[in-house]
């Protein structure tokens, strides 16, 4: 039997079941990951270290507990039955997903998108709309958009057909999204006016988002390394902090390249305060009104599928 690498024999199934919630904090606190053994871990799975920095912590935490949970000991011996199992490791980078969010997250994004994106966008594409929110979380970014289209919209004499995709490799945030309750602390960018219009007080600690908009939204399970995207031809991609923080390099390129291919030219993509997009993706240009706006040019050709009657 192999030694894990905190020197106890390990193999699944060996039985460490603690019996008290005591033991069980104990357990976790001795057998949780080092650095050393995350980073290895995040290497197996393309993931980035830089980007796990800040939320460290809690994901070591977290991976611990399965690991406690299913009789692994050691890293090597965790990482040999990822290798064998694909249907651990799916489980295992479930639990490495991260949910942070928040309603109108980089409130200067918003506002780019009403005074310049929505313009542009609904004097181009006058009968429809396309938007897909890739790495939706739970919903507090889709759910956003709605918000601002509809308001945006008053003001509209005539507002083309919304369709909006949200997708997530989660399947617990996808049902927390469509669930539509909140804590008080993710709603706190949104203004005084709007709240009592989009949602509703249900105690001191949460609110519930008004059913009207959750309609017309397309939730799905998605994975953005293997899944083909949901749609074609759309006109915004939201694809924030998650592909571009959370993987390396070289699974995010291919990623990357299908998320581009689904825009329409001309189309917008939205990326996150702190992401970049690497410089060979040269089909799309920089927005000047907003540095996390990037347009594909509008001079490319239209893809097949769009042409297609
Ligand atoms: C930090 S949240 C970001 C939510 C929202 N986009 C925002 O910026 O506020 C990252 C989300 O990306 C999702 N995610 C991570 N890897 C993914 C993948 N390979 N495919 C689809 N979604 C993924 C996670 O499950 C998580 O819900």
């Amino acid at each position: 039997m192999p030694v894990g690498s905190w020197g106890y024999e390990a193999g699944e199934g060996f039985n460490l079941t603690p019996t008290t919630q005591k033991e069980s904090t104990l357990l976790i606190i001795k057998f949780l990951m080092d650095d050393q053994q995350f980073r290895k871990l995040l290497d197996f799975l393309g993931l980035s270290w830089k980007g796990y920095r800040k939320v460290r912590k809690g994901v070591k935490k977290r991976i611990s507990r399965y690991m406690q949970a299913h009789g692994y000991l050691g890293s090597d011996v965790f990482l040999s039955a990822l290798e064998k199992s694909r249907e651990r490791r799916e489980q295992v980078e479930k639990i490495l997903t991260v949910s942070i969010s928040r309603f109108f997250r980089d409130r200067k994004l918003w506002q780019a998108l009403v005074k310049y994106v929505l313009p542009l966008i609904t004097a181009e594409h006058r009968e429809k709309v396309k938007v897909w929110s890739a790495g939706c979380a739970c919903g507090e970014e889709v759910y956003s958009f709605k918000i601002l289209w509809q308001e945006w919209g008053k003001g509209c004499p005539r507002l083309p057909e919304l369709q909006i995709w949200a997708t997530d490799l989660n399947p617990e945030f996808l049902s927390r999204a469509q669930t539509g309750i909140y804590s008080w602390s993710s709603v706190k960018e949104v203004s005084e006016e709007w709240l009592p219009r989009y949602f509703s007080y249900l105690s001191g600690t949460h609110l519930a988002i008004s059913s009207s908009l959750k309609e017309g939204i397309h939730w799905s399970l998605h994975d953005l390394l293997s899944d083909d995207t949901p749609q074609k031809g759309l006109q915004i991609v939201f694809l924030r902090n998650n592909l571009l923080t959370y993987y390396q390099g070289a699974s995010q390129k291919p990623a990357l390249n299908k998320v581009i291919d689904s825009l329409s030219p001309g189309g917008f993509l939205i990326i996150g305060a702190h992401e970049k997009i690497p410089k060979e993706f040269t089909e799309l240009l920089p927005f000047p009104h907003h540095p996390n706006v990037l347009q594909k040019n509008p001079l490319l050709p239209a893809p097949v599928h769009e042409t297609v009657p």
